[in-house]
């Protein structure tokens, strides 16, 4: 069952004593856990999907059609999220997992800031749709990290495979395309096993991610949602915390 009519008080106390009872754990975060750091969100207002559109720049078929402009995008948010830090909700998170190998971190995002915070952690944060800071071969599927900037003046300028000269493409799960299925197969055994699903940020219109809560939910898990407006999950959640990322999850995990 969801949550009844509560005061604000009343959920941020719900959610901390669910998070303080709980052995494991799941965060399942997405772009607004970012959004305090200036990594823009995909939609919502100032959004990139308002900006500019998914068909264009997130398909395999954009891809195949100009991958020219697919890597000028990509090397432009790159470059934005050069630019950002982790905020006080990723510093939060990567401490939880640091002290609880339970705790485990699942983000849809590609911003790496869950990995840069998370410096000294032994289970890595899973990025289910990959990572800007990697790129990948069209042909032989050899993957690298890659943090420089991108050359787009021409197709030749572009990245290429370091072990077979191909076209390289960015990291990062397109619409259209599956998932890694090693990467969703542990992210969807660590929903199952978990006593509290976290959900930070995340709008949960994109699947199979926004599924992850509801396996926990199913498996007798409990869900906390931490967003500045209500979503799908809003209704079935334990229980909805309203506000900003970078203010609710440090006071939520605070010992
Ligand atoms: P969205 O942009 O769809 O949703 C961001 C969510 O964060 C919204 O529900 C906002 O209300 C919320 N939000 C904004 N600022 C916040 C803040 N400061 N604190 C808490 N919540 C805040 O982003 P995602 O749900 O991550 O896919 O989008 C899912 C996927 O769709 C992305 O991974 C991306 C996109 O297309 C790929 O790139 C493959």
């Amino acid at each position: 069952m969801g949550e009844t009519s509560s005061t604000a008080a009343e959920s941020v106390d719900r959610a901390r004593s669910l998070l303080r009872r709980a052995r494991r754990v799941v965060a399942l975060t997405g772009a607004g856990v970012s959004a305090e750091s200036g990594v823009p969100t995909f939609r919502g207002q100032g959004g990139l999907w308002r900006q500019y559109r998914a068909e264009d720049l997130a398909t395999p078929a954009a891809f195949a059609h100009d991958p020219r402009l697919v890597w000028e995008w990509y090397g432009w948010r790159r470059g934005v999220v050069s630019g950002c830090a982790p905020n006080a909700a990723h510093a939060a998170l990567a401490s939880a997992a640091a002290a609880h190998d339970d705790f485990r971190i699942v983000t849809q995002n590609v911003d790496g800031l869950h990995v840069q915070a998370a410096q000294h952690v032994r289970a890595m944060p899973l990025e289910l749709h990959g990572s800007l800071y990697r790129s990948r071969c069209t042909r032989c599927d050899h993957r690298w990290d890659d943090r420089g900037t991108i050359d787009a003046t021409s197709r030749e300028t572009l990245p290429r495979c370091a072990a077979c000269g191909m076209l390289a493409r960015p990291d990062i799960v397109w619409f259209g395309e599956a998932l890694d299925p090693s990467v969703l197969g542990e992210a969807m055994r660590l929903a199952e096993n978990a006593e509290v699903c976290f959900v930070i940020g995340t709008s949960a219109l994109v699947h199979p991610a926004a599924g992850l809560a509801d396996l926990t939910r199913r498996h007798g898990g409990s869900v906390i949602e931490i967003n500045v407006a209500d979503t799908p999950l809003t209704p079935t959640a334990t229980v909805s915390v309203r506000g900003p990322a970078a203010a609710i999850v440090p006071d939520l995990l605070a010992s």
